[in-house]
């Protein structure tokens, strides 16, 4: 692994998988190519270790020139795949741009890899890899009794976002079967911490809070999802880059499950303890119940036995401790904040969801 292109290293996970890169790699140069769509910003990029080993490319996974060019022109052995549309209330309201970007946008990042590698062979193909970055979604929703997900549970993706998801694994498995591309997907669930966009529960709740706005948890809150801190997630990657069997698929997980409502309970009593003289304080009175997510998945999982056991990693922070680091991220980061709040596509998007659901954004 000497010269890495990132997709999407301007949203949430890219970011700090970059920073953790340029951190636990001191000779890779990395190649961060993002499109900056709402998701994505250069501020998430700030003050990066070791920044001359970074090189920023604005442009589009799909734009199939842009990716051959670049895998040629910086001879690129390894490529690590987060670009993608990834709220899964935006692919209900909108489908279409997850289709093209996380369908499209792998096959043409899995053709120029082929070609380069493969027909022209720019790097000796033992020294390659691809590796894709996906989800606990596409395993679909567990009832409260069963078993948590493993790598060879069927898929049975349920929203346009884990469908489009699964059928991207599904083209990386086929690249390697049928191609002998050298590939690794991991399958992680909910991740949290810095840089997240405030779209998703865990900022979205946290910065509402701040302001005094409404709680909006969807349903009755007793959804489950299995929360991993992101740095957690970028060292488990780390770990399938340098150790992980071309061809493997590994679960990555916290080891915990709480329910949404538990969630937004803990954030407000964090933000009552740092935040002792704050007008909104009991700031569990902010919840409000609002209408659900139509398809929504009950419960995740993930049963993180083979990548313990074969690459020895395991989540280092508890629900506990990583809650607590981003909550006091987020209080210390409101330049960052404000910058996001004021995006006018971020205040449309707020109403777009929202509104309809009786909160005020
Ligand atoms: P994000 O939405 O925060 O960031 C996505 C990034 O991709 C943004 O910087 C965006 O500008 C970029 N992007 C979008 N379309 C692009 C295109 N066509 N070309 C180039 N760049 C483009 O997402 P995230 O939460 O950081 O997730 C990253 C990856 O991890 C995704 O593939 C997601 O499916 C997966 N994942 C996320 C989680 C999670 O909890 N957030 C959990 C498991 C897996
Ligand atoms: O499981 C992994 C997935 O986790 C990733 O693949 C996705 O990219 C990522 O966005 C995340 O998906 P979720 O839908 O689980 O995350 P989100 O933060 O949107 O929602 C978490 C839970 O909180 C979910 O059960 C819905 C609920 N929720 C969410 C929002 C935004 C609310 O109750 N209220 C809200 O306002």
């Amino acid at each position: 692994m000497q010269r890495v292109l990132v997709t999407g290293g301007a949203g949430f996970i890219g970011s700090n998988f970059v920073r953790y890169l340029l951190r636990h790699e001191p000779e890779v140069q990395i190649i961060n190519l993002d499109l900056l769509t709402y998701a994505g910003s250069l501020e998430n990029l700030r003050d990066l270790p070791d920044e001359h080993r970074h090189i920023f490319i604005r442009g589009d996974i799909c734009d199939s020139d842009l990716v051959y060019h670049l895998l040629i022109q910086y001879e690129i052995d390894t490529v690590v795949h987060f670009a993608a549309e990834s709220h899964v209330d935006r692919s209900i309201l909108g489908p279409a741009q997850f289709i093209h970007t996380n369908i499209i946008g792998t096959f043409t990042l899995l053709e120029a890899a082929r070609r380069a590698w493969i027909e022209d062979k720019i790097v000796p193909l033992e020294q390659c890899r691809f590796h894709h970055v996906s989800t606990d979604e596409v395993f679909g929703s567990l009832e409260p009794h069963d078993p948590p997900f493993r790598e060879t549970n069927p898929y049975a993706p349920n929203s346009p976002y884990a469908a489009s998801k699964a059928s991207s694994d599904h083209l990386v498995r086929a690249y390697a079967h049928t191609y002998g591309l050298p590939v690794t997907i991991t399958n992680c669930s909910n991740n949290y911490g810095p840089y997240q966009f405030p779209e998703k529960l865990i900022p979205l709740m946290i910065l509402n809070a701040l302001q005094g706005k409404p709680l909006p948890v969807y349903g009755d809150g007793q959804q489950i999802r299995d929360w991993l801190y992101v740095e957690d997630h970028c060292e488990a990657i780390h770990r399938v880059l340098r150790q992980g069997k071309q061809g493997e698929t590994y679960n990555i997980g916290g080891n915990n499950q709480p329910t949404n409502l538990h969630i937004v309970h803990t954030i407000c009593d964090l933000l009552d303890e740092l935040r002792p003289d704050s007008p909104h304080r009991p700031h569990r009175n902010l919840i409000r119940f609002v209408a659900d997510r139509p398809g929504h998945d009950r419960r995740y999982a993930m049963d993180i036995r083979k990548i313990q056991r074969e690459l020895g990693w395991q989540p280092r922070e508890t629900l506990e401790s990583g809650l607590r680091k981003t909550v006091l991220w987020y209080l210390n980061h409101l330049d960052w904040v404000s910058a996001i709040l004021k995006r006018p596509d971020f205040q449309a998007w707020l109403e777009n969801n929202y509104a309809s659901r009786g909160v005020e954004p």
